[in-house]
């Protein structure tokens, strides 16, 4: 099988100063895409900037013999990362949205600072950069977006509420420019990483830690955002040379009516309580129609005057 090359590609990522970023934007580059490398050059918490990091990672991929440009705007500024790709290789073919911050606070002592600087750069940042690549991307027929989330996101993590949040919140926006981009070639996909990095170096067990080389990552992201791959509006979970792909699931659920005439009491949702919450046979629904197409076949079942079984256990119009 031939390699995979980016040759004729021009990548932006996003906080490719260090950790995942950096990965990514030395593996974009060993394999012939043009490389701008943006990075704020901030602390972890969102305090300072400087252009260090970006020009370091620069450096190094020159001298390894790739292109590369350093840009130092913030995320919230998308339109100006992506207008020093245009500006400096002429065009945008993939967007990785990766910067990211951490300002850790049990849920009680978040402060509106702590909360609208994690949204700003994790949430706002990715819209922001990706709004600005989108149009070019569709003139082009052309394009891949990876969206950076987080377990904490998925499964909640104590002290993490703002960046929990702000990491499903991206997951929301990358199914969406999925759908919307479909058309038009232009793929999305979220990764969900763990690796080790400054943003990770108190939380990771130390043993742990020295195991989680952002490197291992860097490939699943590549594949993701090569021309090869269809894959789109998904989320695929990496670390340690593992990924998985992850998805939303529900219940199998209960129809808590016998007729459309019934209402639905509570001490009904009580009884009902153990299939409602059942995952023996859960289901994965591959889009807003498909979710609420089994809600509708429901709804049109009663309608029909189709009655289920007299018991209270009736499995006939199970969703
Ligand atoms: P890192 O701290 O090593 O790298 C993040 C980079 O983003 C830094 O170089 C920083 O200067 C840059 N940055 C911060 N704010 C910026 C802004 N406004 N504009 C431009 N650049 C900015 O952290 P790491 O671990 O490499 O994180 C990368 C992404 O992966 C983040 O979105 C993070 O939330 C996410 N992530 C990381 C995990 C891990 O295990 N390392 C776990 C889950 C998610």
């Amino acid at each position: 099988m031939s390699d995979l090359r980016y040759d004729g590609r021009v990548v932006v990522v996003t906080g490719a100063g260090a950790g995942l970023g950096k990965a990514y934007a030395l593996l974009f580059a060993s394999k012939g895409a043009k490389v701008v490398v943006n990075d704020l050059g901030g602390g972890r918490h969102g305090d300072g900037s400087s252009s260090k990091a970006a020009d370091d990672v620069v450096e190094e991929i020159k001298k390894n013999g790739g292109t590369a440009v350093a840009d130092y705007n913030s995320v919230v500024d998308g339109d100006k990362v992506i207008k020093t790709a245009l500006d400096n290789f002429g065009r945008v073919d993939v967007l990785i949205n990766n910067a990211g911050i951490l300002r850790d606070k049990s849920f009680a002592r978040i402060s509106d600072v702590d909360w609208d600087l994690v949204h700003a750069v994790h949430l706002k940042g990715s819209f922001k950069t990706t709004q600005a690549a989108f149009p070019i991307f569709k003139k082009q027929n052309y394009g891949r977006i990876i969206m950076t989330a987080s377990n904490s996101g998925l499964y909640g993590n104590f002290g993490q509420a703002n960046y929990s949040a702000a990491k499903m919140g991206i997951v929301g926006l990358s199914s969406t420019v999925a759908i919307e981009g479909r058309k038009n070639n232009i793929h999305c996909n979220v990764i969900v990483p763990t690796a080790a990095s400054r943003l990770t170096e108190d939380i990771l067990p130390p043993e742990l830690y020295a195991e989680l080389k952002p490197e291992l990552i860097a490939p699943v992201v590549a594949w993701l955002c090569h021309e090869n791959c269809t894959e789109t509006g998904s989320m695929i979970e990496s670390g340690a040379g593992w990924a998985g792909k992850c998805q939303i699931v529900r219940a199998d659920g209960k129809l808590m009516r016998q007729t459309i005439a019934d209402g639905v009491s509570v001490e009904k949702v009580r009884d009902s309580w153990d299939k409602i919450t059942d995952m023996n046979s859960m289901q994965h629904m591959g889009s807003i129609q498909e979710a609420t197409g089994a809600l509708m076949s429901s709804l049109e079942g009663l309608r029909s005057g189709a009655k289920g079984s007299s018991s209270d256990d009736s499995d006939v119009y199970e969703y």
